[in-house]
């Protein structure tokens, strides 16, 4: 069973995603940490973030995913980034890597080909139910109140020890609204027959009740699955 959630950045898909996925005992993707992981490969190397020669070069490196039903780790060079992956730095560059065509195409086929390996997922991102997975047995596409995600957002960061202001956040996130949906390549669309969710008064709970209730509509088997275990790619 594939299940893709798409939406606004800090709208709560990720947990959602990894909550499902835990629930119902399948790996969970988070494809935003894939863009992320290119972008950190480009800033280290000092590459142009608009040279897409070498940022396709960047998307072809062998970074690692870890994929369980509870978590996604990432080991680039040998060193576990997935902390860093969070960090405000990568969060301003990231966009200008999801822009580029050629990073992108490869990232889609790494995501195509981890779906097919594992059967079942539950994937989260920009693109999955529209572009990565048409055909996935359900899809959901989440958003919330701009204010509610920048509140989020800030907490998510100040728990990692990052000092952060909320109108920076909140500029940010808007930032990103803008440019996810405006961008010529792969903007952020409604995927065609995604279930809606708003998420801005709803508390993590109730998300995963609902998801689980369209799954069950949708005639989909929600039983846990057991002994998933841990997925390298
Ligand atoms: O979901 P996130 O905040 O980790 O995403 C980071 C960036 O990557 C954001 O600019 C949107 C982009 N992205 C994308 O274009 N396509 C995806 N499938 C996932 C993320």
């Amino acid at each position: 069973m594939i299940v893709t959630i798409d939406g606004t950045a800090g709208s709560g898909k990720s947990t959602a995603a990894r909550k499902l996925a835990a629930r119902l005992g399948i790996a969970y993707l988070d494809t935003g940490a894939m863009y992320r992981v290119v972008t950190l490969i480009a800033l280290e190397d000092g590459i142009n973030l608009s040279d897409e020669t070498r940022l396709v070069a960047a998307a072809g490196e062998d970074f690692h995913l870890d994929l369980g039903p509870t978590h996604i780790r990432v080991t680039l060079r040998e060193r576990d980034v997935t902390e860093e992956l969070r960090s405000m730095r990568i969060n301003d560059h990231t966009r200008f890597i999801a822009a580029s065509p050629g990073v992108r195409r490869i990232l889609i086929e790494r995501q195509r080909d981890i779906g097919r390996r594992l059967g079942s997922l539950v994937t989260e991102g920009r693109d999955q139910g529209s572009v990565v997975f048409p055909d996935a047995d359900a899809k959901f596409y989440m958003d919330a109140a701009v204010e509610k995600r920048a509140e989020r957002r800030m907490h998510e960061l100040l728990a990692e020890g990052e000092e952060v202001a909320y109108d920076d956040v909140l500029a940010n996130l808007r930032e990103r609204d803008r440019t996810d949906a405006s961008r010529p390549v792969a903007p952020l669309v409604v995927p065609r027959g995604a279930i809606m969710i708003d998420t801005s008064t709803l508390s993590i709970q109730q998300v995963l009740e609902f998801l689980l209730e369209q799954l069950v509509r949708l005639g989909l088997d929600v039983t846990p699955h057991s002994g998933i275990g841990e997925h390298v790619f």
